[in-house]
């Protein structure tokens, strides 16, 4: 009887139906498959177009910042992985200006940073000035109130700036005001804010200066030290050239007094800084887990801050200065007109050039993509359908690059109505 329990269960272990039948691992496998394998994709490795990206972003990343996207992932707690993180944030207090000891990339793209400082620096009744005159300030003043912050709204039509007079007006007329959000880029409606002297405003009347510079970082200068910047976040794959994804935030020491001072912890876990501050080492720490660290993100981003690092931050302001002038003047001798009327105001990283009467700017667009493989794209908020957004950032700041959008500019507009000026 033994001998033949011993022969079945050697055939059963042979045919290996003792695993399949044992209740530990549960019934067939495939009897959990309902969902057939989805037909419409094909399996073979990915494959994707060229394209140059010229629009207000992704940019167009440089080539050596790919590369680095190919290298083998490191545990984010590894000593080599740590090491990589602090010299981010070495390259971060160079893009930014700042000794400041609280720098850091989020993980997510330029909105998890902005929502990570709203989050961590606006406390339920806390009052904020923000400075609409595009998109980013009217999602400001909805992130703030989401985290239950009280908006005041300081407003300019699109295409026109804040003066540090009337961003210090509010703060006197509005004493309760803790912190005042401008944005340095407005990729919507193709401004550059002025900065000098907001920061002594603000310091005047007790206010934290939050600013964006996800279109500026790397490309205008910019100064957070000199220019009393307490909180700015900015993003990766504008100005920077690499893929979305690590976006940079600094925070000065008051401002990460004020967070120490909270009576509430900060709504988010995933964004709380004081919680990231153990992971990014902030008191000179050892690191924590917080969240896994966005391992590839961190190679690329080191990447562009080595290209950054390399060419100087002076000559990467001036390079992309010099290409939106070959940009801005190309696009008048086509006749065509810019948006942001006074010149000192244009945002050299993201233009917006008026969309020609009787011009759809879709048909522009899509012959300079379908015939160029060249991306530029049409308005947001108060510019939808009223402009052409043109980027250049990052890899896209030269004079070929700028020579060779306009040629295709122009072609699609002697196709699709007017102008017919020169190049
Ligand atoms: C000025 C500005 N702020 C914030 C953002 C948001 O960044 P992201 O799209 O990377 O989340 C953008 C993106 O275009 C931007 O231009």
């Amino acid at each position: 009887m033994a001998r033949r329990f011993q022969v079945v269960l050697l055939i059963a272990l042979a045919l290996g139906v003792v695993g399949l039948a044992s209740p530990a691992l549960g019934a067939d496998p495939a009897s959990l498959v309902h969902i057939p394998k989805p037909s419409s994709v094909h399996t073979e490795p990915l494959h994707v177009p060229s394209k140059t990206l010229m629009g207000p972003g992704p940019s167009t990343a440089h080539p050596r910042v790919l590369q680095a996207a190919k290298l083998p992932l490191l545990g984010h707690l590894h000593g080599e992985f740590v090491k990589i993180m602090i010299e981010v944030q070495e390259q971060l207090r160079y893009a930014f200006q700042t000794t400041s000891k609280y720098v850091l990339a989020v993980s997510g793209t330029g909105h998890a940073a902005m929502e990570a400082a709203v989050a961590n620096f606006v406390e339920p009744g806390d009052v904020v000035l923000v400075g609409v005159n595009g998109i980013w300030g009217e999602r400001m003043a909805d992130l703030v109130e989401r985290y239950a912050g009280v908006v005041v709204r300081l407003e300019k039509p699109g295409g026109q700036v804040f003066h540090p007079d009337e961003v210090e007006r509010e703060l006197a007329a509005n004493p309760e005001i803790g912190l005042v959000f401008l944005t340095h880029g407005e990729s919507s409606t193709g401004t550059l804010q002025p900065i000098e002297g907001m920061g002594d405003a603000c310091k005047r009347h007790g206010a934290l200066f939050f600013l964006d510079t996800v279109c500026t970082l790397g490309c205008v200068p910019f100064n957070v030290d000199k220019h009393g910047v307490d909180i700015t976040y900015s993003g990766s794959q504008k100005c920077l050239g690499a893929p979305p994804g690590a976006s940079p935030l600094m925070v000065s020491s008051a401002a990460m007094a004020k967070l120490k001072q909270r009576k509430t912890k900060p709504f988010t876990y995933y964004f709380d800084l004081n919680l990231l501050g153990e992971y990014w080492g902030f008191e000179d720490n050892p690191r924590w887990y917080h969240h896994t660290g966005m391992v590839t993100n961190m190679y690329t981003l080191r990447e562009a801050l080595s290209i950054l690092q390399d060419e100087g931050l002076a000559e990467a302001w001036t390079r992309h200065r010099e290409a939106a002038e070959r940009l801005w003047s190309g696009l008048e001798r086509m006749g065509l007109e810019l948006f942001v009327e006074n010149p000192e105001d244009r945002l050299p990283t993201v233009t917006t050039v008026k969309v020609p009467e009787g011009v759809n700017w879709k048909d522009v667009a899509s012959h300079m993509m379908h015939k160029h493989k060249i991306e530029i794209s049409g308005g947001l908020g108060p510019t939808a359908g009223k402009v052409f957004r043109i980027g250049i950032m990052g890899y896209n700041a030269g004079p070929q690059q700028v020579n060779r959008l306009l040629s295709a500019l122009k072609e699609a507009l002697d196709l699709y109505g007017q102008p017919k000026g020169e190049l």
